[in-house]
């Protein structure tokens, strides 16, 4: 068993310079953040300020090009079953059913038949979607798909669930309901997630800590502590002054430079 006491996720200085086509481009610059066992930390900022990077380096798709990213206190050898990644675009197999896609990571990880379908029985509970186990993707909403795609994460047993603008793609309304959804299924499975998205709103509503981000190299800028307690009332004052607050933060990027 891992240790509790130590950071599930610590990134060291990480740095990351894209080389591609000749250019170099500084995505990130020197980022430090720890995430404990089953806290929920939403990385907010404005586009290219290298939220997707740091993500992407947390899974293992990226390696950093300076300081050290740490899972469990040792380097991040490459993607692996305990960070589960889910995209704005869901990422689905579209060839497969809602079961066979919840059940393609512990099949084929090489787990007892039994033992696969008792997971996805209790994953495609967990997520509501009993009714569609055997529809395909193109036959489901995007919240269903999004749904699908979170239980396919949980099956394969993640310790952490990085989501990069996981709800990006959805209406208002679905939206909504799905950040419900996710803290409910959080608080129920101890999850740690690390999620990526450029609302303001969104991130007071679902983290214990939202990291604001700054673009041009990609920093962290602060991190925030939000204590209102949950089910968060996104009308209250003590919501509304964190997001002005914020809004001045994620503005100030934006504005424009001294002649
Ligand atoms: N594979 C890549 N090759 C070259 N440059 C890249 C690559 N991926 C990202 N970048 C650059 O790195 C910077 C940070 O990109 P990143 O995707 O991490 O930002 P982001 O905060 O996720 O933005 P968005 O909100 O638009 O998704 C940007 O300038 C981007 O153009
Ligand atoms: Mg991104």
């Amino acid at each position: 068993m891992a240790d509790p006491t130590i950071p599930i996720l610590d990134m060291r200085g990480v740095s990351k310079t894209y080389l591609s086509k000749g250019r170099a481009t500084e995505a990130l610059r020197g980022a430090n953040l720890t995430v404990r066992r089953g806290e929920f930390v939403c990385l907010l900022g404005a586009s290219g300020c290298g939220k997707s990077t740091l993500l992407r380096i947390a899974a293992g798709f990226e390696a950093p090009t300076g300081g050290e990213a740490l899972m469990w206190d040792k380097p991040i050898p490459g993607p692996g079953p305990s960070r589960g990644m889910v995209f704005q675009d869901y990422g689905l197999f579209p060839w497969l059913t809602v079961r066979d896609n919840i059940g393609f990571g512990p099949q084929s990880r090489g787990r007892p038949a039994a033992e696969v379908r008792e997971t996805v029985e209790r994953y495609i509970a967990l997520v509501g979607l009993q009714a569609f186990a055997d529809a395909h993707p193109h036959q489901l909403s995007g919240g269903m798909k999004q749904r699908v795609a979170i239980a396919r994460v949980l099956a394969n047993e993640a310790e952490v669930v990085l989501m990069d603008e996981p709800f990006g793609a959805l209406d208002a309304m679905t939206r909504e309901r799905l950040q419900d959804e996710l803290l409910d299924l959080w608080a129920r499975t101890g999850l740690t997630v690390l999620f990526v998205t450029h609302a303001i709103e969104e991130a007071i509503f679902l983290a214990d800590r939202v990291v604001m981000m700054s673009p041009g190299p990609g920093r962290i800028e602060a991190v925030h502590g939000i204590d209102l307690p949950r089910r968060r009332d996104v009308s209250s004052p003590a919501f509304n002054d964190l997001r002005r607050m914020l809004a001045a933060q994620l503005h100030s990027h934006h504005a424009p430079k001294a002649a």
